[in-house]
């Protein structure tokens, strides 16, 4: 039986938080520091409209998606976790085969709390980096995607938060107060991961973020829902259905970017369509090198005790640990990984228990160039025979064993004056910054679309595309 969700509550909910007063306690105390920090630091426009979103009725297969009008700051948000399997046992690491654990183990405190932290940070750091973008929406149907995405980042960190208070005591309570004291893009408190201290200031970015760095979180929260600790896998797997749709926020909306740049490129017989108020494909392409190589630096070192100590404690496992042909354990594996060595790259042998984070991003590098592939369809059904094409994993990173060097999109490793010389091919500009930006104007009439944009296939819920989704 799906669990119905209590909206009775003042903190709707599935776990039963009208039985456990003090944890209410804690979470009603710390709801109206989250609703401040929604008014301060959340969509700066757009504030009072009803705008159509769905809601969370219930966590059973169909129940959770409700659509209907609600103002932002009244977005009913909550606490859900995916319906408990009693019979749940830990999949891999040491304590294989025995139950799920419902609480979480002494030895495991410390690090199963800053993996939760970790994960919680990136969720209302999003909503920060995406606040401006609702004045520049190309349609009434983006605006209403923005928001979507935005409330239910809200709701992950509410999903975060019930975690650290239920399960970590004071400490808990302290680290949830601090997801909300660190902000993006801050001097003094920024966010953790370096990723979510960026600016998403226009809307390609926004649909190369989602496409990309949401895509991150999901490989991080499919690990996270093998975790042993059954709270946090639950929690998780309820935070991946709506994470899917975020990614189908950026898949789609590069595919209509392309799409649109297709048609201006054949319409005007040329691959400089700027005059024509469209994204000239090097321009995408630069972006898209951009948020896949920040986002590739989310997987962490490439080499990692802390990885290998996660796997083993059961704490975080690999993408469908489940489907997977081994011991689950990987005392024995190894894989084989580039990495510079000398001035080249070199396939060096490592032991895969320190190697889990490339194993995820391997994984995650699969699933990133389905949707090039699909983009690089649209290219050739209009003719052009230009392919976008995902970077190079060594290209531009901060993080891992590709730090500190320089490897152009191809995969050759450079010296810094021949990377210097190109870079500019490869990375957004400040003119190619300029140019987008220029194209950022709202567009927020019934039906209407920005011109650098190709309409969405089809609306939302079965509405049409030309549907009043934010009413002015
Ligand atoms: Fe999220
Ligand atoms: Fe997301």
């Amino acid at each position: 039986m799906p669990t119905a969700v209590d909206y009775g509550d003042r903190i709707p909910n599935n776990v039963g938080l009208s039985e456990d007063r003090r944890l209410q306690r804690a979470l009603e105390s710390w709801q109206p520091k989250f609703i401040d920090w929604w008014r301060d630091l959340g969509p700066v426009a757009f504030k009072d409209n009803e705008v159509f979103l769905r809601t969370a009725v219930s966590v059973g297969q169909d129940g959770w998606a409700n659509y209907d009008f609600v103002r932002l700051p009244e977005y009913r948000w909550g606490i859900f976790l995916a319906e408990p399997d009693a019979d749940r046992t830990i999949a891999f690491g040491e304590h294989m085969g025995k139950p799920a654990w419902q609480d979480v183990p002494g030895e495991y405190r410390p690090d199963l709390r800053n993996l939760i932290v970790i994960q919680g940070d990136t969720e209302p750091a999003s909503v920060e980096q995406q606040r401006h973008l609702g004045v520049t929406s190309p349609s009434l149907y983006d605006l209403r995607s923005l928001f979507q995405v935005n409330v239910e980042e809200g709701r992950h960190l509410w999903a975060m938060v019930y975690l650290l208070h239920a399960h970590f005591g004071r400490e808990g309570r302290d680290e949830a107060d601090g997801l909300l004291e660190r902000h993006a893009g801050s001097i003094d408190r920024p966010r953790i991961l370096e990723t979510f201290n960026t600016d998403t200031s226009d809307w390609l970015s926004m649909f190369m973020f989602a496409y990309f760095t949401d895509r991150d979180g999901k490989f991080q929260l499919s690990a996270l829902r093998e975790s042993a600790f059954d709270p946090l896998s639950r929690t998780a797997s309820f935070m991946l259905r709506e994470e899917a749709y975020h990614m189908s926020v950026g898949s789609t909306g590069v595919e209509r970017i392309v799409q649109r740049t297709a048609e201006l490129m054949r319409t005007h017989d040329t691959d400089d369509i700027r005059p024509n108020g469209g994204i000239d494909l090097a321009t995408i392409q630069k972006f898209l090198n951009l948020y896949a190589s920040i986002s590739f630096d989310l997987f962490g070192g490439d080499r990692s005790t802390n990885a290998a100590n996660y796997y083993t404690a059961g704490l975080k496992g690999r993408f469908r640990e489940e489907t997977r042909d081994d011991d689950h354990q990987l005392t024995d594996a190894t894989i084989t990984m580039d990495e510079p060595r000398d001035g080249e790259l070199a396939e060096v042998e490592v032991p895969m228990l320190v190697a889990l984070n490339r194993v995820l991003q391997d994984d995650y590098v699969d699933d990133c160039a389905k949707g090039v592939r699909r983009w690089n369809k649209i290219l050739a059904s209009h003719g052009v025979d230009v392919e976008l094409r995902l970077p190079h994993r060594g290209f531009n990173r901060e993080v891992g064993v590709f730090a500190g060097h320089h490897i152009s999109p191809d995969g050759e490793l450079m010296t810094e004056d021949d990377w210097t010389a190109r870079a500019k091919d490869w990375l957004p500009t400040t003119d190619d910054r300029d140019y987008v930006n220029s194209l950022m104007v709202g567009v927020h009439e019934l039906g209407k679309m920005a011109g650098w944009i190709a309409p969405p296939r089809v609306g939302v819920a079965g509405k049409p595309i030309d549907f009043e989704y934010v009413r002015l």
